[in-house]
């Protein structure tokens, strides 16, 4: 990696301005015509240049955020941890402005602000070599529409390579959420992980437990909506990462293959919720729990199990009671399909709004685990509230009715 960056220039790459949102051009000109250095940086070069369509798309400058809000009327400054100006655009578009940073010396960092080291302001340069992997740290130059890569990132790009920038146990340290993203960008884009990173995970693996959980539970649900949460959870577990990630799951090739499953789904164009991720990691214990219970279980004792198997989770993350109560339902509606129909409360279970809702997550399990299509197939019509009355498998018991106990007649009175 040389000081010198590597110029792309404009006629030898496909990133267009038309590619490039509208309120992301606007304002990388209007800082570019202040005179300041105005660059497109992180995943929004990198999905462009890979031909993907970005998630969002983040601006790099030598702007201060005092400076930025200065130029922007719709600006707000946001972080605690990593202070960045959002430029608001109607009511939900936002573009995010970043000062460039650098990594700051070990003596410069006051003791008493955690958040030091993440906001000192640095050169373009310094700003590329503190990222994580080299595909992410491009930068494209609205100036002249050139790639600028100080890191050797546009090689990786084209070797399908994710690169660590630097010595990679010194950035996991920096970072130990670092680690899960290297897994999750190779499920992404499908790129190999260079030969120093995996054995670096194992080494560095323990870290994990001093990231604050409410950041490795965004992370978790990033690979859940970016499809990869099946793929990347194995391959975790592989290099393990996965007891420090999620303690309470327990690895089984049955849950990978649901998780995978439901990844399908979603790309399938069916948005994950936090409720259905966190009932999928548990789904395989609580399933093989079930087995050993008998079908005629209560409510409250299938709660109870349930509860088994996601209390710890939604602790460790701080999750709502909502969640985790979602999460319950999935599993008492997975318990009362998979024992079959005709039980009693079937009716109100199948009028319930919830129940298409399980009864899909429940197909899901059947098909990632390849179950006969007879277990979901005989529910389908009923839960979608087209079968017609009086059929379709429905053994409701008959009930014995007493005859009914008439008065005894009044006597005749005697005549008199
Ligand atoms: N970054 C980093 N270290 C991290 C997180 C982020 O260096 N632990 C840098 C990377 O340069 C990354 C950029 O910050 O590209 C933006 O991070 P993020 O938005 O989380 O990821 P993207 O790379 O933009 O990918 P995507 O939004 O598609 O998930």
């Amino acid at each position: 990696m040389s000081d010198e960056p590597f110029i792309l220039p404009r006629e030898q790459h496909e990133l267009s301005r038309q590619l490039i949102d509208e309120n992301s051009l606007k304002v990388l000109y209007r800082l570019r015509q202040h005179g300041y250095t105005a660059y497109l940086v992180g995943g929004g070069v990198r999905d462009l240049l890979l031909g993907r369509h970005p998630k969002d798309f983040d601006v790099g400058t030598n702007a201060t955020p005092d400076q930025v809000r200065k130029l922007f009327r719709n600006c707000r400054l946001v972080g605690r941890r990593f202070r960045l100006a959002h430029i608001l655009f109607g009511r939900d578009e936002r573009v995010e402005v970043a000062t460039f940073r650098r990594k700051p010396e070990a003596d410069e960092c006051p003791q008493d602000d955690p958040f030091f080291s993440e906001n000192v302001f640095g050169t373009p340069q310094q700003d590329a070599f503190r990222r994580d992997f080299t595909i992410n740290a491009l930068f494209y130059n609205i100036e002249d529409f050139s790639i600028i890569d100080y890191v050797g990132g546009l090689d990786d790009l084209r070797a399908g390579r994710i690169r660590v920038i630097g010595d990679a146990d010194e950035r996991f340290a920096e970072d130990p959420v670092r680690m899960l993203r290297a897994l999750e960008f190779s499920a992404r884009l499908g790129f190999e992980m260079d030969e120093t990173i995996a054995p670096a995970i194992v080494r560095n693996a323990e870290r994990l437990m001093a990231v604050p959980p409410a950041r490795i539970r965004e992370e978790l649900m990033e690979l859940f909506r970016h499809k990869v949460a099946g793929k990347v959870l194995q391959r975790a577990e592989k290099v393990g990462l996965l007891p420090w990630l999620l303690p309470e799951f327990t690895s089984q090739r049955e849950s990978f293959n649901f998780l995978r499953q439901l990844d399908l789904r979603t790309a399938a164009g069916t948005p994950i919720e936090e409720h259905v991720a966190l009932a999928a990691l548990y789904l395989v214990p609580f399933r093989e729990a079930c087995e050993g219970c008998p079908d005629d279980l209560n409510v409250a004792e299938v709660h109870k199990l349930a509860n088994r198997y996601l209390v710890g989770h939604c602790q460790r993350f701080g999750m709502a009671a909502g969640l985790r109560h979602l999460a319950r339902e999935l599993f008492v509606a997975f318990f009362r399909f998979q024992r079959g129909r005709g039980r009693r409360g079937e009716q109100r279970f199948l009028r319930h709004p919830f129940t298409v809702q399980s009864f899909d997550f429940y197909r899901l399990w059947c098909e990632a685990s390849g179950q006969p299509a007879e277990l979901w197939q005989c529910w389908e019509a009923a839960v979608k509230g087209e079968e017609p009355e009086g059929s379709g498998g429905l053994k409701r018991p008959k009930r014995r009715r007493r005859p009914r106990r008439r008065p005894p007649r009044p006597k005749p009175a005697p005549a008199s």
